[in-house]
């Protein structure tokens, strides 16, 4: 059955987990949509664990439409949620309205992410208003890498806290359907969890959230340039792909692959009258 905004709703209400990966291609949002994931983030990280860009910052509204197109054709369950990339809903409110409307329009997403609280509450509001389910985004927020001056814990002074609830007050007010909660110490998440109507989804803020995130290259091991200190290793496929290039690499040189079942045949009399 469908994810929707209602099955958050529910979910939370039951006290029944979200489970959320991120994905960026059809084959890959195929698998996780077979495996019963609850919803999947085309994130804005696509820029780091796909492009090889150093931070999100550079990541274009293009280049997530390309990708959520992808991952909306292979998701028939989930729920698609696309990552509104840095700079296309600061500028005005009328081009957040109208990039969030290329995510549902071109990109078929079911809803869309955008990072920050309460001075990103007029933007939701519109993109709500506009009949698109908003997910907020608060904690550490990577698109202001520059202003936080790198990737640091949020929220560990009171003031820092109580920031970061009063936001989480602000996006659910603002309309926003949940909120992810990024790199926030456990039990100032599990408050913020117990005080929202709306689904919290946390990604290194511990286990009282409603759901959680992982973004599934540091899940799998297949992104080694950083790895944050929340992720947990489910598998290492970048150490079989490795293994599996190696293979073929040396298979290649050593001409014994392709094999005969591997090949395709020609009646001898059709390939002798060609010499
Ligand atoms: O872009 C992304 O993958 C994200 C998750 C880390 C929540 O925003």
């Amino acid at each position: 059955m469908k994810n929707t905004v209602l099955t958050f709703a529910k979910a939370k209400q039951e006290g029944t987990k979200i489970s959320m990966l991120t994905a960026y291609d059809y084959s890959t949002a195929k698998l996780m949509d077979e495996a019963g994931i609850n919803s999947i983030l085309v994130g804005d990280s696509v820029g780091n664990v796909m492009l090889g860009y150093e931070d999100t910052t550079p990541v274009t509204m293009d280049e997530m439409i390309h990708h959520v197109k992808a991952v909306s054709r292979g998701a028939k369950n989930a729920l698609v949620i696309g990552d509104m990339p840095f700079m296309s809903y600061h500028t005005s409110i009328a081009d957040a309205v109208a990039n969030a409307g290329r995510f549902i329009k071109e990109g078929r997403a079911n809803a869309v992410k955008l990072e920050g609280g309460a001075s990103v509450c007029p933007q939701i509001r519109a993109i709500v208003d506009a009949g698109i389910p908003v997910c907020a985004h608060i904690g550490l927020t990577p698109q202001s890498i520059n202003a936080f001056g790198g990737h640091r814990v949020q929220g560990k002074t009171e003031e820092a806290a109580k920031k970061i609830i009063e936001d989480a007050l602000a996006v659910q007010e603002a309309g926003a359907f949940a909120v992810v909660m990024e790199a926030i110490p456990e039990k100032l998440a599990t408050l913020i969890t117990q005080k929202l109507d709306i689904v919290t989804i946390g990604i290194g803020a511990g286990n009282g959230c409603d759901g959680q995130v992982l973004v599934y290259q540091d899940m799998l091991g297949m992104f080694s340039d950083f790895t944050p200190k929340f992720v947990k290793r489910y598998a290492n496929i970048g150490e079989i792909m490795t293994e599996a290039f190696k293979q073929y690499d040396a298979e290649v040189k050593d001409t014994s692959f392709p094999a005969k079942e591997h090949t395709y045949k020609i009646d001898d009399e059709v390939i002798e009258k060609l010499y």
